[in-house]
Protein backbone atom coordinates (compact mmCIF):
# COMPACT_ATOMS: atom_id res chain seq x y z
CA UNK A 1 0.00 0.00 0.00
CA UNK A 2 1.30 3.50 -0.64
CA UNK A 3 0.83 6.53 1.02
CA UNK A 4 -1.79 7.81 -0.97
CA UNK A 5 -3.95 5.23 -1.16
CA UNK A 6 -3.48 4.81 2.81
CA UNK A 7 -4.60 8.60 3.10
CA UNK A 8 -7.21 8.24 0.94
CA UNK A 9 -9.35 5.05 2.66
CA UNK A 10 -9.30 6.10 5.90
CA UNK A 11 -12.60 4.21 7.35
CA UNK A 12 -14.89 1.84 5.17
CA UNK A 13 -15.96 4.17 2.54
CA UNK A 14 -12.63 6.85 0.33
CA UNK A 15 -12.11 10.12 1.66
CA UNK A 16 -13.59 12.98 -1.38
CA UNK A 17 -11.04 15.49 0.18
CA UNK A 18 -7.86 15.05 2.26
CA UNK A 19 -8.22 15.94 5.95
CA UNK A 20 -7.93 19.51 6.30
CA UNK A 21 -4.79 20.36 8.39
CA UNK A 22 -4.77 20.95 12.67
CA UNK A 23 -7.76 19.09 12.93
CA UNK A 24 -8.67 15.02 14.50
CA UNK A 25 -9.72 12.21 11.33
CA UNK A 26 -11.75 9.69 13.89
CA UNK A 27 -13.49 6.42 13.17
CA UNK A 28 -16.98 5.60 13.92
CA UNK A 29 -17.45 2.79 16.24
CA UNK A 30 -20.87 2.75 16.29
CA UNK A 31 -24.35 4.50 14.81
CA UNK A 32 -27.49 4.08 17.25
CA UNK A 33 -30.66 5.50 15.20
CA UNK A 34 -33.80 6.60 18.26
CA UNK A 35 -36.60 8.34 15.96
CA UNK A 36 -36.16 9.82 12.33
CA UNK A 37 -35.05 12.88 13.95
CA UNK A 38 -32.43 11.45 16.32
CA UNK A 39 -29.43 9.49 16.51
CA UNK A 40 -26.16 8.84 18.27
CA UNK A 41 -23.16 7.77 17.53
CA UNK A 42 -19.46 6.96 18.92
CA UNK A 43 -15.89 7.40 17.23
CA UNK A 44 -12.60 6.81 18.54
CA UNK A 45 -10.65 9.42 21.19
CA UNK A 46 -7.72 11.19 19.96
CA UNK A 47 -4.95 10.40 22.47
CA UNK A 48 -4.35 13.99 22.80
CA UNK A 49 -7.72 15.53 23.46
CA UNK A 50 -8.02 16.33 27.20
CA UNK A 51 -11.87 18.19 27.81
CA UNK A 52 -13.94 18.75 30.64
CA UNK A 53 -16.86 16.87 30.78
CA UNK A 54 -19.94 18.54 29.70
CA UNK A 55 -17.67 20.97 26.91
CA UNK A 56 -18.59 21.00 23.50
CA UNK A 57 -16.21 20.65 20.50
CA UNK A 58 -16.67 21.29 16.24
CA UNK A 59 -17.14 18.58 14.46
CA UNK A 60 -17.64 17.83 10.63
CA UNK A 61 -17.12 15.74 7.58
CA UNK A 62 -14.36 15.51 5.18
CA UNK A 63 -16.73 15.39 2.05
CA UNK A 64 -15.88 19.02 0.97
CA UNK A 65 -12.66 21.04 0.31
CA UNK A 66 -13.99 23.37 3.37
CA UNK A 67 -15.99 21.04 5.37
CA UNK A 68 -18.84 22.59 7.13
CA UNK A 69 -17.90 22.16 11.16
CA UNK A 70 -20.86 22.23 13.88
CA UNK A 71 -20.50 22.47 17.76
CA UNK A 72 -21.20 18.96 18.90
CA UNK A 73 -21.57 18.76 23.06
CA UNK A 74 -19.69 15.51 24.12
CA UNK A 75 -22.29 13.23 25.31
CA UNK A 76 -19.50 10.93 26.92
CA UNK A 77 -17.41 11.59 30.22
CA UNK A 78 -13.70 13.02 30.23
CA UNK A 79 -12.31 9.36 31.37
CA UNK A 80 -14.15 7.67 28.55
CA UNK A 81 -11.76 6.21 25.54
CA UNK A 82 -14.59 6.83 23.00
CA UNK A 83 -16.24 9.99 22.25
CA UNK A 84 -20.07 10.13 21.71
CA UNK A 85 -22.47 12.54 20.36
CA UNK A 86 -25.95 12.67 20.36
CA UNK A 87 -27.63 14.55 17.30
CA UNK A 88 -30.41 16.00 14.93
CA UNK A 89 -31.24 15.13 11.83
CA UNK A 90 -32.13 18.13 9.88
CA UNK A 91 -33.42 16.85 6.24
CA UNK A 92 -31.55 19.78 4.35
CA UNK A 93 -28.71 20.76 7.38
CA UNK A 94 -25.55 21.11 6.07
CA UNK A 95 -23.88 18.64 8.10
CA UNK A 96 -26.59 16.59 9.78
CA UNK A 97 -28.05 15.45 6.46
CA UNK A 98 -24.60 13.73 5.74
CA UNK A 99 -23.82 12.87 9.30
CA UNK A 100 -26.80 10.80 9.87
CA UNK A 101 -25.45 8.53 6.83
CA UNK A 102 -22.34 7.80 8.82
CA UNK A 103 -21.40 3.85 9.48
CA UNK A 104 -19.12 2.26 11.60
CA UNK A 105 -15.83 2.81 9.70
CA UNK A 106 -16.37 6.15 8.82
CA UNK A 107 -14.23 9.34 9.44
CA UNK A 108 -15.55 12.20 11.28
CA UNK A 109 -13.42 15.15 11.85
CA UNK A 110 -12.87 17.50 15.07
CA UNK A 111 -11.23 20.90 15.62
CA UNK A 112 -8.63 20.35 18.48
CA UNK A 113 -10.13 22.47 21.30
CA UNK A 114 -13.27 22.21 23.22
CA UNK A 115 -14.74 24.46 25.45
CA UNK A 116 -17.89 25.36 26.94
CA UNK A 117 -20.13 26.50 30.28
CA UNK A 118 -21.94 23.41 31.32
CA UNK A 119 -18.88 22.57 33.55
CA UNK A 120 -19.22 21.62 37.19
CA UNK A 121 -16.43 24.25 37.95
CA UNK A 122 -18.64 27.30 36.59
CA UNK A 123 -21.03 26.38 39.78
CA UNK A 124 -19.90 27.20 43.24
CA UNK A 125 -20.48 23.99 46.03
CA UNK A 126 -24.60 23.12 46.91
CA UNK A 127 -26.58 20.51 47.75
CA UNK A 128 -28.78 19.87 44.53
CA UNK A 129 -27.69 20.00 40.93
CA UNK A 130 -30.35 20.33 38.49
CA UNK A 131 -29.98 19.51 35.16
CA UNK A 132 -32.67 21.64 32.59
CA UNK A 133 -32.36 19.99 29.17
CA UNK A 134 -35.03 19.64 25.91
CA UNK A 135 -34.37 17.71 23.05
CA UNK A 136 -30.59 16.82 21.77
CA UNK A 137 -29.39 19.81 25.06
CA UNK A 138 -29.19 16.31 27.34
CA UNK A 139 -26.06 15.36 25.38
CA UNK A 140 -23.57 17.22 27.82
CA UNK A 141 -25.23 15.89 31.10
CA UNK A 142 -25.06 12.42 29.69
CA UNK A 143 -21.47 13.46 30.01
CA UNK A 144 -21.68 14.92 33.26
CA UNK A 145 -24.02 12.35 34.60
CA UNK A 146 -21.20 9.54 33.97
CA UNK A 147 -18.79 11.85 35.75
CA UNK A 148 -17.40 10.89 39.29
CA UNK A 149 -16.95 14.74 39.70
CA UNK A 150 -20.49 15.59 39.42
CA UNK A 151 -21.16 13.51 42.61
CA UNK A 152 -18.13 14.67 44.16
CA UNK A 153 -19.67 18.17 43.95
CA UNK A 154 -23.48 17.40 44.94
CA UNK A 155 -24.99 15.24 46.93
CA UNK A 156 -28.30 14.84 44.40
CA UNK A 157 -28.96 15.54 40.58
CA UNK A 158 -32.42 16.04 39.00
CA UNK A 159 -31.99 15.16 35.48
CA UNK A 160 -35.47 17.01 33.61
CA UNK A 161 -35.69 15.85 29.57
CA UNK A 162 -38.59 17.34 27.71
CA UNK A 163 -39.05 16.03 24.22
CA UNK A 164 -41.65 16.46 21.61
CA UNK A 165 -42.94 12.73 21.91
CA UNK A 166 -42.11 9.49 24.13
CA UNK A 167 -39.80 8.00 21.44
CA UNK A 168 -37.39 11.03 21.65
CA UNK A 169 -37.23 10.40 25.37
CA UNK A 170 -35.40 6.64 24.93
CA UNK A 171 -31.92 8.05 24.80
CA UNK A 172 -32.37 9.65 28.66
CA UNK A 173 -33.93 6.87 29.33
CA UNK A 174 -31.50 3.95 28.62
CA UNK A 175 -28.76 6.39 29.90
CA UNK A 176 -30.12 6.45 33.31
CA UNK A 177 -30.78 2.67 33.28
CA UNK A 178 -27.47 2.17 32.39
CA UNK A 179 -26.03 4.67 35.03
CA UNK A 180 -27.86 2.41 37.79
CA UNK A 181 -26.48 -0.41 36.22
CA UNK A 182 -23.00 0.03 35.76
CA UNK A 183 -20.77 -1.60 38.31
CA UNK A 184 -18.23 1.18 38.85
CA UNK A 185 -20.15 4.52 38.74
CA UNK A 186 -23.77 2.70 39.49
CA UNK A 187 -22.40 2.55 43.19
CA UNK A 188 -22.11 6.55 43.59
CA UNK A 189 -25.39 7.39 42.06
CA UNK A 190 -27.23 5.01 43.67
CA UNK A 191 -30.42 6.70 45.06
CA UNK A 192 -29.01 9.84 43.71
CA UNK A 193 -29.87 10.52 40.42
CA UNK A 194 -33.54 11.50 39.43
CA UNK A 195 -35.00 11.48 35.75
CA UNK A 196 -37.87 13.48 34.88
CA UNK A 197 -39.64 13.27 31.67
CA UNK A 198 -42.47 15.19 29.63
CA UNK A 199 -43.23 15.50 25.81
CA UNK A 200 -45.08 18.47 24.56
CA UNK A 201 -46.59 17.23 21.59
CA UNK A 202 -47.53 13.53 22.48
CA UNK A 203 -49.57 11.77 25.13
CA UNK A 204 -47.77 10.68 27.91
CA UNK A 205 -47.71 9.95 31.13
CA UNK A 206 -46.57 13.58 31.84
CA UNK A 207 -46.87 16.15 29.67
CA UNK A 208 -45.99 19.95 29.32
CA UNK A 209 -43.08 22.20 29.06
CA UNK A 210 -40.80 22.18 32.13
CA UNK A 211 -40.67 25.85 32.24
CA UNK A 212 -44.93 25.08 32.82
CA UNK A 213 -43.69 22.02 35.19
CA UNK A 214 -41.67 24.13 37.37
CA UNK A 215 -44.16 27.70 37.21
CA UNK A 216 -47.42 25.71 37.92
CA UNK A 217 -45.29 24.07 40.94
CA UNK A 218 -46.35 20.30 39.69
CA UNK A 219 -42.82 19.45 39.15
CA UNK A 220 -41.94 20.30 42.92
CA UNK A 221 -45.33 17.60 44.07
CA UNK A 222 -43.81 14.74 41.42
CA UNK A 223 -40.81 14.66 43.05
CA UNK A 224 -41.74 15.25 46.63
CA UNK A 225 -39.00 18.09 46.48
CA UNK A 226 -38.47 21.79 47.78
CA UNK A 227 -38.31 24.52 45.88
CA UNK A 228 -35.48 25.84 43.86
CA UNK A 229 -33.85 27.98 46.24
CA UNK A 230 -30.62 29.79 45.21
CA UNK A 231 -28.68 28.70 48.51
CA UNK A 232 -28.54 24.86 48.39
CA UNK A 233 -29.24 24.53 44.18
CA UNK A 234 -27.30 24.91 41.55
CA UNK A 235 -28.91 24.50 37.40
CA UNK A 236 -27.49 23.55 34.44
CA UNK A 237 -29.46 24.51 31.44
CA UNK A 238 -29.18 23.50 27.75
CA UNK A 239 -31.88 23.28 24.95
CA UNK A 240 -33.24 24.91 22.35
CA UNK A 241 -33.24 28.72 22.36
CA UNK A 242 -36.69 29.90 23.65
CA UNK A 243 -36.16 27.50 26.69
CA UNK A 244 -32.69 28.83 27.55
CA UNK A 245 -34.35 32.32 27.52
CA UNK A 246 -37.11 31.31 29.46
CA UNK A 247 -35.30 29.01 32.35
CA UNK A 248 -32.95 31.48 32.59
CA UNK A 249 -35.50 33.94 33.28
CA UNK A 250 -37.11 31.81 36.02
CA UNK A 251 -34.17 31.22 37.41
CA UNK A 252 -33.19 34.57 37.56
CA UNK A 253 -36.44 35.68 39.16
CA UNK A 254 -35.54 33.35 41.73
CA UNK A 255 -32.21 34.69 42.91
CA UNK A 256 -30.04 32.79 40.97
CA UNK A 257 -26.92 34.07 39.05
CA UNK A 258 -25.24 33.04 35.71
CA UNK A 259 -21.59 31.87 36.53
CA UNK A 260 -18.69 31.00 34.11
CA UNK A 261 -15.56 29.30 34.47
CA UNK A 262 -14.10 32.56 35.73
CA UNK A 263 -16.85 33.42 37.99
CA UNK A 264 -18.76 30.29 39.31
CA UNK A 265 -22.30 31.10 40.08
CA UNK A 266 -25.21 29.75 41.10
CA UNK A 267 -26.55 28.61 37.11
CA UNK A 268 -24.95 28.31 34.02
CA UNK A 269 -26.80 28.25 30.34
CA UNK A 270 -25.83 26.72 26.89
CA UNK A 271 -27.69 25.93 23.42
CA UNK A 272 -27.84 23.49 21.84
CA UNK A 273 -26.36 23.50 18.98
CA UNK A 274 -27.90 22.25 15.82
CA UNK A 275 -26.14 20.59 13.01
P1 LIG B 1 -43.11 22.41 22.20
O1 LIG B 1 -43.47 21.11 21.55
O2 LIG B 1 -44.24 23.00 23.00
O3 LIG B 1 -42.47 23.40 21.26
P2 LIG B 1 -37.46 20.89 19.73
O4 LIG B 1 -37.51 19.43 19.36
O5 LIG B 1 -38.25 21.78 18.82
O6 LIG B 1 -36.06 21.39 19.97
O7 LIG B 1 -38.17 21.01 21.15
C1 LIG B 1 -37.81 20.20 22.24
C2 LIG B 1 -38.77 20.45 23.37
O8 LIG B 1 -38.54 21.78 23.89
C3 LIG B 1 -40.22 20.39 22.96
O9 LIG B 1 -40.91 19.56 23.86
C4 LIG B 1 -40.65 21.85 23.01
O10 LIG B 1 -42.00 22.05 23.34
C5 LIG B 1 -39.80 22.37 24.15
N1 LIG B 1 -39.71 23.84 24.15
C6 LIG B 1 -39.64 24.66 23.07
N2 LIG B 1 -39.59 25.95 23.45
C7 LIG B 1 -39.62 25.96 24.80
C8 LIG B 1 -39.61 27.00 25.77
N3 LIG B 1 -39.56 28.29 25.43
N4 LIG B 1 -39.66 26.65 27.08
C9 LIG B 1 -39.72 25.35 27.45
N5 LIG B 1 -39.75 24.33 26.56
C10 LIG B 1 -39.70 24.62 25.26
Amino acid sequence: MNTTSALNTVGARPLQFPIPGNVYAETVVSVKHFTDRLFSFRITRPQSLRFRSGEFVMIGLPNAEKPVFRAYSIASPAWDDELEFFSIKVPDGPLTSELQKIEIGDTVIMRQKSTGTLVVDALTPAKRLFMISTGTGIAPFASLLRDPDTYEKFEQVVLTHTCRDNAELTYGQELIAELENDPLIGELTGGRVTLYNSTTRETSERMGRITALIGSGKFFTDLGIDKLNPKTDRIMICGSMHMLRDVKELAESLGFEEGSLHHPASFVVERAFVG
